[in-house]
């Protein structure tokens, strides 16, 4: 989703079945089979797997917005039905969460002073914590992606394929305010939650780029860029999980996107030059792999 006027939508998302089809050998008994490449194919497993990225239009954190740590977070949950209510046993905390380049070694994270190799590490750890034991490989969590696309061409902070760019002049094609327009946004976290009688679990994430006007609740400041997917499904229900998107920009931040994406559970994913965690625990290498 990518959005870049004024105004705000909201989107309800039931993920579709991804699966590749194997056709036997013998043609005469064509017999086909189904698999999934996805770990929690359907969304239908009541215990969730959903993380955040953040990223600048560089593909990169730059720096980390001020008290919110790095921009990688988690929601991972396994529930206990051993006794009644059911509990939430969550895998990733607030300590794990808020971790940013400030916490220099701590959970065995090595990326020195730089908020970018920090937040690529700090996804293999979070993803260390949530990760599902599954054939043929393990797989970790679905991820929501958010970017700016600010771009200040003056600042030059996107390393070109690892190496220092030069600054060039503003072009009209990326908006930028001024100095910090790259900046990350905001990241409060509503820990997924039983928040009813019947039993339904609701978590979220949310913020704003605006950081002036950041408000720890999570409702829409005045015309500030704005951005929170919230996720719900019913304990013990045969239904998928639902993603609600909800992304607005504002004068400052007119250009921003927000993805749910299922990342390579290894590897690089999506052109980015990290090693990534997410739900395909499959690469595709069939010829007859379809979407
Ligand atoms: C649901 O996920 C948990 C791990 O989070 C796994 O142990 C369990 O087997 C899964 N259940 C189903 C029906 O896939
Ligand atoms: C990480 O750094 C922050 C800010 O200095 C601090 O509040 C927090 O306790 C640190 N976390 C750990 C696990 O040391
Ligand atoms: C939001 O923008 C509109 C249109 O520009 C303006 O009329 C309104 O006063 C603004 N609201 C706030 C709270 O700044
Ligand atoms: C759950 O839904 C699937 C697909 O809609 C259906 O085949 C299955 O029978 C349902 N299971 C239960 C326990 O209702």
């Amino acid at each position: 989703m990518e959005k870049n006027t004024y105004g705000s939508f909201k989107l309800m998302i039931i993920l579709s079945f991804l699966s590749y089809s194997f056709v036997g050998s013998d043609c005469a008994t064509i017999n086909i089979q189904y698999a999934s490449a996805l770990g929690d194919p359907g969304m239908k497993n009541d215990s969730l797997r959903v993380a955040i990225e953040s990223w600048n239009q560089c593909n990169e954190v730059g720096e980390e917005a001020k008290n919110m740590g790095s921009p990688r977070m988690a929601d991972c949950f396994d529930l206990d039905y051993s006794s009644l209510p059911v509990k939430i046993n969550h895998k990733v905390d607030e300590v794990d969460n808020r971790l940013g380049v400030q916490n220099g070694t701590y959970g065995g994270i090595n990326a020195g002073e730089s908020a970018d190799i920090y937040a690529a590490q700090k996804e293999i750890y979070l993803g260390n914590k949530c990760q599902v034991i599954d054939d043929p490989n393990p797989w970790q969590f679905w991820m929501i992606m958010l970017k700016n696309g600010n771009t200040d061409t003056l600042a030059a902070i996107c390393p070109e394929n690892g190496k220092k760019a030069k600054p060039f002049p503003p072009t009209g094609r990326f908006p930028c305010f001024g100095k910090g327009c790259m900046n990350m946004p905001s990241m409060h976290h509503k820990y997924t939650s039983i928040v009813d009688q019947e039993g339904l679990m609701s978590g979220s994430f949310y913020g704003t780029w605006d950081l002036d006007t950041d408000q720890e609740d999570d409702s829409v400041v005045g015309n500030n860029s704005y951005y929170k997917v919230k996720w719900e499904k019913k304990v013990g229900g045969n239904e998928s999980w639902v993603f609600h998107h909800l992304l607005k920009t504002s004068s400052k931040y007119p250009w921003l996107m927000l993805y749910l994406r299922a990342d390579a559970s290894r590897g690089f994913s999506g052109g980015y030059h990290y090693d990534t965690r997410g739900m395909m625990k499959m690469v595709r290498s069939n010829p007859l792999f379809h979407f």
